[in-house]
This record gives structure tokens, sequence and C-alpha cells, in this order.
């Protein structure tokens, strides 16, 4: 069990554009085992390789919801379609904690991808909430963060948070670093 640091909002490997992955090796394998380690210990629904500072073209989900209920691996993830109606559902990032803020983005897509069997695979008219979570990490890849796509208000609302967060590590005493 190989649970790694997550990269936070500020680390400029956050920014940068993962590449491709050509073939699926060992140290692949173990980056998605350790990926899954860290979601898990991290309680959250996707995560995407830069984030623990591998700056790979690597996603993996685990939606646990009502209506769906996904666990898999993405390599080399593309968005092939988007549709339905633009939709605001309200998002949050374990690179950028304790900021919630509404994003709007497509409803639906299509994504193609290759497994880690090397296999490739198509996904057609995503779920709803696999969908966001698809395009939430998909932006990981390009270096891009939900705080990029909010609206005038809502980027307020993260700025405020954040630099909240900021002063609090600031006041922190050194003992506990
Ligand atoms: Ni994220």
């Amino acid at each position: 069990m190989t649970i790694k640091e997550i990269l936070v909002c500020g680390n400029p490997r956050l920014r940068e554009k993962s590449e491709k992955v050509a073939k699926i090796s060992k140290s692949i394998e173990q980056l998605v085992s350790d990926m899954f380690d860290t979601l898990q210990k991290a309680k959250g629904i996707g995560l995407a390789a830069p984030q623990i500072g591998v700056l790979k073209r690597v996603i993996i989900i685990d939606l646990h919801t009502k209506d769906e209920d996904y666990t898999g691996v993405m390599i080399n993830p593309e968005i092939t379609k988007k549709y339905g109606e633009k939709t605001v559902m309200q998002e949050g990032c374990l690179s950028i904690p304790e900021v919630y803020c509404d994003v709007e983005r497509p409803e639906f897509i299509d994504v193609s991808y290759m497994s880690l069997y090397g296999k490739k695979e198509k996904m057609i008219g995503v779920g709803k909430m696999l969908s966001r979570v698809i395009q939430h990490e998909v932006d990981h890849l390009n270096g891009v963060l939900f705080i990029d796509r909010l609206n005038k208000e809502e980027r307020m609302k993260a700025a405020v948070i954040l630099e909240k967060s900021k002063n609090i590590e600031k006041q922190k005493p050194e003992s506990n670093l």
C-alpha cells in the first residue's frame, strides 16, 4: 500500500500538460495501484496522475451514487463528443481543499481510452455524474483546474476561501508542520 502526497493548488506541476502513455509497463501498473491507494485514503471519487506529481495521461475513478456505479482506470482518455445541456454542478478537488464551487459543463460525453490491459475502449453516453468526473479529471491532464472554469462570482468566492486557508497555514505553529 503506497499513499502518495497529493499536490495542492499553487504547485506548478498541476499546471503542466501530461504526456500520453505509449504502452502499459510495470511502472504504469504501479502508478495506478498507488493512485487507488491514495484516492481511497483521501476518500475522493477521482484522481489524475499529475495530482501525485506524475505527468502521464492516467485517470482513475471510484464513483458510487444511487444511480451510477463505476470504478476504473482510463489511460490516454479522450473526450470524443460532448452533448446535452450545459449543467451546473458543485465540484471540489483533492488539490484544492475546502473549495466547492458551481461549475458549468456539458451534461454528457463520449470517451475513448486505453484499458490497463492495453485494449482500446469506448464509452458512449456516459452517465451524468461520471461525465462530470471524467471532464474534471481530463482537465487535470491538460493543466486545467476547476477554478479556471468559474464565473466571476464563484471565482471571487473561491479566492476568498483560498486566501483564508493560506493564512491558516502561516499561523500553524512549527511543531504542526
Ligand atoms: Ni481534481
